[in-house]
């Protein structure tokens, strides 16, 4: 009960000043950029809390990463690569990739600790292997090898909305023909606006996160704060054809209308 009121009472906090800090953020967004990234790489220096929740499943990794082995499996036999972006510790992909005919893999991540622990949790999946430390928008400019998939498991979020469509008219141009872009993220609904998201997608978390103590749940929500800013569905469909691709559909939505699974194909 007690801890239950602290985790209200840490919502409340996060959320107050919302409404005028969000107006700042966008005046700003484009030079809060690094910035945001190294609050975002403050965070998930603190794996135990990411940890916690994959462990619960509070994101649906099972069934994501469930989706994701078996759509590998349909559409890609012998052979194929994949870059995994914001591949933090690789615990779930690594389990999905086990099962497929992968051969090449990429993994790059902003953090050491989920580095560490993905280069073991990978040892399992027999491919050619390269884990690179780094930010992803950057290295995806930088790239010159192509992929048959890309996957982006919870991290475009982070991105504003013209990195986001830089990142995707990027990715349209290195995936492989009959290749494909896959990403796991929150998502606003269509009704949503930021302020809107930020108030439903807490109030789940209040809720349902129990396992986290309050000074967890405060870490969480100050970083959603600062540095959580999904898209509308419409908005990733509207990207598809000025991006380089055919198409973009849902292959997962959680019952909370926050975590979902689209794919773009070439
Ligand atoms: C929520 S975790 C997701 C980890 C894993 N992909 C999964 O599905 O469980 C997000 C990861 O993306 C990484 N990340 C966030 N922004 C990044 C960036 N700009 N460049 C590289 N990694 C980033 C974080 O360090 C973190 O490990």
């Amino acid at each position: 009960m007690q801890k239950n009121k602290a985790r209200i009472f840490a919502g409340f906090i996060f959320l107050l000043p919302l409404v005028k800090r969000e107006r700042i953020h966008v005046r700003r967004q484009v030079t809060k950029i690094d910035r945001r990234t190294k609050d975002v790489k403050a965070f998930f220096d603190r794996w135990k809390i990411y940890q916690k929740a994959m462990k619960n499943n509070y994101m649906f990794h099972r069934e994501v990463y469930a989706i994701l082995r078996k759509f590998l499996q349909k559409n890609f036999r012998q052979g194929f690569s994949l870059l995994d972006l914001g591949c933090g510790d690789a615990s779930f992909i690594s389990k999905a990739l086990r099962h497929t005919g992968i051969s090449q893999y990429r993994g790059v991540d902003l953090t050491d600790v989920a580095l560490g622990i993905a280069r073991e949790n990978m040892k399992k999946v027999k491919c050619d292997k390269k884990f690179i430390k780094g930010d992803f928008a950057k290295f995806i400019r930088k790239n010159k090898e192509t992929y048959d998939v890309i996957w982006l498991g919870l991290a475009l979020h982070h991105l504003s909305l013209r990195q986001k469509a830089l990142f995707l008219t990027k990715c349209g141009k290195i995936i492989n023909k009959n290749g494909c872009l896959m990403i796991f993220d929150p998502f606003m609904r269509e009704s949503d606006d930021r302020r809107e998201y930020l108030r439903r997608s807490l109030k789940v978390y209040t809720k349902h996160w129990r396992v986290l103590t309050p000074e967890e749940m405060a870490r969480l929500f100050g970083h959603i704060k600062t540095s959580d800013y999904p898209e509308k569905f419409s908005m990733y469909r509207s990207l598809a054809p000025r991006t380089g691709f055919r198409k973009v559909r849902y292959l997962f939505k959680d019952p909370f209308g926050i975590h979902c699974l689209i794919c773009y194909y070439v």
